[in-house]
């Protein structure tokens, strides 16, 4: 029993986005160049055993969720081994609950075997529902290989089942709620984000960015949305559709920050722990596990590099400050 990842503005991280690989089937422009992307080096990727002595560690600090990102994380062969020994862990508010963020694609596959291992909740990421839309955004004629993957995780019984989209403008800001029809067709949750300065082509304009308030404006020509109170620290913002059980959700990261209310702490894939998306600095866990030490002394080499990565995290990812610097990493290295 430790204390709690508690950092100076008194924020207790309980979530840890483990991003399992930098590579993908997808290529969405927002993320990653077309060509020429610098993968990260095969022998720096964590294994499955060094991910799981990471997260022994966090889980005894207090982390209940392990969320994996990617990348795609279901590229991963290993998927259903460190989704069942992950899931297998405590923490001191009793057992930590495993989610996924995943493009969808391998999900008809692998995701029975999955949700055997102990999955428990799944968002997919999906940006339009026009195949031509799709090729030119991920660049890739996958659109159907990622609606197989809807129907896979609806029939699945995971609940709440969410979807992902970033909102773009020219892209697919005119489909906003056909994607909110699709998904409560799914029983499933959709759920905007505002698009930040991640991608790999710098070329995030904050003046182009469809905000909050044009994706409540475009809704509410379709539906009477009335709030759902109690949010919490969740970076969704979330809205009643007419009156009934399915609701839209918006992740206003960029016009309505929840840095404040931040429990999140990040593991890229060759292991160096953020305390942001947005952070430049990054607390380096491949020396401690490429050490040749004993067991008991790793652990609390890996617990002392989790408090440092906690005490240097900042009060907001201040995205709107003329100084603000976008990480080197792009999204798919970082993880979603
Ligand atoms: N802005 C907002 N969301 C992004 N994602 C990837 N890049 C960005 C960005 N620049 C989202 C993906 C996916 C999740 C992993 O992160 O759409 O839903
Ligand atoms: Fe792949 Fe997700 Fe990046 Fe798209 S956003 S290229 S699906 S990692």
């Amino acid at each position: 029993m430790t204390l709690p990842l508690v950092d100076r503005f008194a924020r207790v991280h309980r979530d840890l986005r483990v991003s399992l690989t930098d590579r993908c089937s997808l290529r969405c422009t927002y993320c990653m160049p077309e060509q020429g992307n610098e993968w990260l080096a095969r022998q720096s990727i964590l294994t499955v055993d060094e991910i799981l002595e990471i997260a022994t560690v966090a889980a005894a600090a207090g982390i209940t969720t392990f969320r994996l990102t990617g990348g795609e994380p279901l590229l991963r062969t290993d998927i259903v081994e460190i989704v069942r020994r992950l899931a297998a862990l405590e923490s001191p508010a009793g057992p930590v609950e495993i989610a996924m963020t995943t493009n969808g694609i391998r999900l008809p596959e692998v995701l029975p075997d999955l949700v055997d291992a102990g999955l428990r909740r799944l968002n997919i990421s999906l940006d339009t529902l026009d195949r031509e839309r799709f090729r030119a955004l991920t660049r890739r004629d996958r659109l159907d290989d990622v609606l197989a993957g809807v129907r896979a995780a609806q029939e699945s019984g995971l609940r709440p089942l969410k979807i992902n989209a970033v909102a773009m403008r020219g892209v697919n800001d005119d489909e906003l709620a056909d994607l909110v029809a699709f998904a409560v067709a799914h029983d499933a949750q959709m759920r905007f984000i505002e698009q930040m300065p991640l991608d790999a082509g710098h070329t995030w304009d904050r003046s182009t960015m469809v905000t909050r308030e044009e994706i409540l404006e475009a809704l509410g020509r379709r539906w009477h949305l009335e709030p759902v109170p109690g949010r919490g620290g969740a970076p969704a913002e979330r809205w009643r559709l007419d009156g009934g059980e399915h609701t839209v959700g918006v992740i206003a990261s960029v016009t309505a920050p929840f840095c404040g209310a931040c429990d999140r702490m990040r593991l890229t894939a060759d292991g160096q722990l953020r305390n942001c998306l947005f952070s430049i600095d990054e607390y380096d866990l491949l020396p401690v596990m490429r050490a040749d030490v004993a067991p008991a002394d790793r652990a609390s080499d890996i617990d002392r590099v989790l408090r440092n990565c906690i005490a240097g995290k900042k009060a907001g990812h201040a995205i709107d400050d003329p100084g603000f610097l976008q990480p080197a990493r792009g999204m798919n290295a970082i993880g979603g």
